[in-house]
């Protein structure tokens, strides 16, 4: 194949990172690059024009460069397993941590590569020391295992959990923030969110609500499952006690890792789930800080190395972009599925949202349009909280406009 001397510069910068072509060289942070780039982005993936993924809430195809690291580092295990050989992936593990990290603006003892964000939400919530008569205020809209494990965790320890329901269509951050603040009592020890909604699309404040909180010695628990990767999130900013992620999510990451973010002074407080050789012999911790909560037996090392070529891939790109690129895609979406005819569930603007775009759309039809959208348009959705379509950085213009004609075609 000839592939122009530009555009090999360009696939060389992303795939192995040791160039920074003219394309990336120089650009202010927050400076979009035009549609050539993003057409290169969109190179770095192998899925057919066919079959395009818009579905970036539950899982994402990653680039070949991260793909490739995993099966390169997953063949080196499998030609030779012994200790000499594997050594090499504790000083790759934290070099995942360091990269993931700074990417995140905190320290790397703060950080656990746990295996998804369900069991990063369930080491907090199992692991908060709280007692008979603490209160627990949840958001109606949390994912289960930061919702019903809250109950399950209540029904053995005697804990009140109180839901909080908001506005449909929110006017703003304030009135979001206010709904919680009017549910914190006395007796509210934890304040456990979602940074992104899965089943509405709504971003909440939640450094607001943090301030709110901790104003009040509560503890703030941040669901970022739907963050990572898809914002510019810095989490000292954000001020959260603790925050969650998947890599195989938005972040384009190998498949089965998550991220636990435990703010330093609060990692002592909170037990850990799994206790495994790598604790030490000892009550106390040998790991550093929140490596406490990645005592979890035999890991996929190659995976977990995987992350820091995610980062990378990232940083080149550059989160703010990434981050644009992904409103600007999912307004784009927004308004041809209004024009189409559609009421979003999701809130048009980019403070109250990210990238997960809900139409409304009846529980006894989402199943079926979900389906024809794949089949007959060849884009991948979900059918959670209505057709959710989730664009990323990865998907194009065309790709959007696709899947509006797609769904305008379908619902009449
Ligand atoms: C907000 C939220 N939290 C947690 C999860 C669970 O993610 P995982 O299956 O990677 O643990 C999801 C999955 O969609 C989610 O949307």
């Amino acid at each position: 194949m000839n592939v122009d001397p530009s555009r090999r510069r360009f696939l060389h910068t992303l795939a192995v990172g040791s160039v920074v072509g003219p394309a990336l060289a120089g650009r202010p942070a927050a400076a979009q690059p035009g549609e050539a780039f993003w057409e290169e982005v969109r190179r770095q993936f192998a899925f057919r024009e066919e079959r395009v993924p818009m579905n970036a809430a539950n899982l994402c195809p990653s680039p070949r460069a991260v793909a490739e690291r995993v099966r390169e580092l997953t063949r080196d295990i499998d030609v030779d397993c012994s200790f000499p050989n594997r050594a090499k992936f504790g000083p790759l593990l934290e070099a995942s941590r360091e990269a993931a990290a700074a990417q995140l603006g905190v320290a790397a003892d703060e950080i656990a590569l746990v295996r998804n964000t369900s069991e990063a939400n369930n080491v907090v919530n199992a692991g908060l020391p709280l007692e008979a008569g603490d209160e627990v205020v949840v958001w109606d809209q949390n994912h289960p295992t930061n919702n019903v494990a809250w109950d399950v965790r209540a029904a053995r320890h005697g804990l009140t959990v109180t839901r909080v329901a908001t506005p449909a269509a929110p006017s703003g951050a304030d009135e979001l923030a206010g709904v919680f603040e009017r549910a914190l009592t006395p007796r509210t020890r934890v304040l456990a969110l979602t940074h992104v909604s899965n089943v509405s699309g709504v971003r909440l404040p939640v450094r607001e609500l943090c301030d709110v909180a901790h104003r009040r010695g509560i503890h703030v628990h941040v669901d970022g499952a739907q963050s990572w990767g898809a914002l510019d999130v810095d989490l000292r900013d954000l001020g959260c006690d603790s925050w969650t992620g998947s890599a195989h999510k938005w972040f384009l990451g190998p498949k089965e890792v998550g991220l636990l973010y435990v703010r330093a002074d609060r990692v002592a407080d909170i037990w850990p789930s799994i206790v495994a050789p790598s604790w030490g012999g000892e009550v106390e911790p040998r790991p550093r800080g929140a490596r406490k909560f990645e005592s979890l037996g035999q890991r996929d090392d190659a995976a977990l190395a995987a992350v820091a070529t995610t980062v990378a891939f990232h940083d080149r790109l550059g989160m703010a972009r990434v981050e644009a690129r992904i409103v600007e895609l999912a307004t784009a979406l927004k308004a041809g599925l209004v024009e189409a005819g559609f009421e979003l569930v999701t809130p048009m603007a980019p403070e109250l949202s990210g990238g997960v775009v809900i139409a409304a759309c009846e529980p006894d039809r989402r199943g079926a349009l979900v389906t024809a959208l794949y089949e007959r348009h060849g884009i991948a959705g979900a059918a959670t909280g209505g057709l959710r379509l989730c664009p990323h950085v990865y998907n194009t213009p065309a790709h959007v406009h696709r899947a509006v004609r797609g769904a305008a075609a379908l619902r009449v």
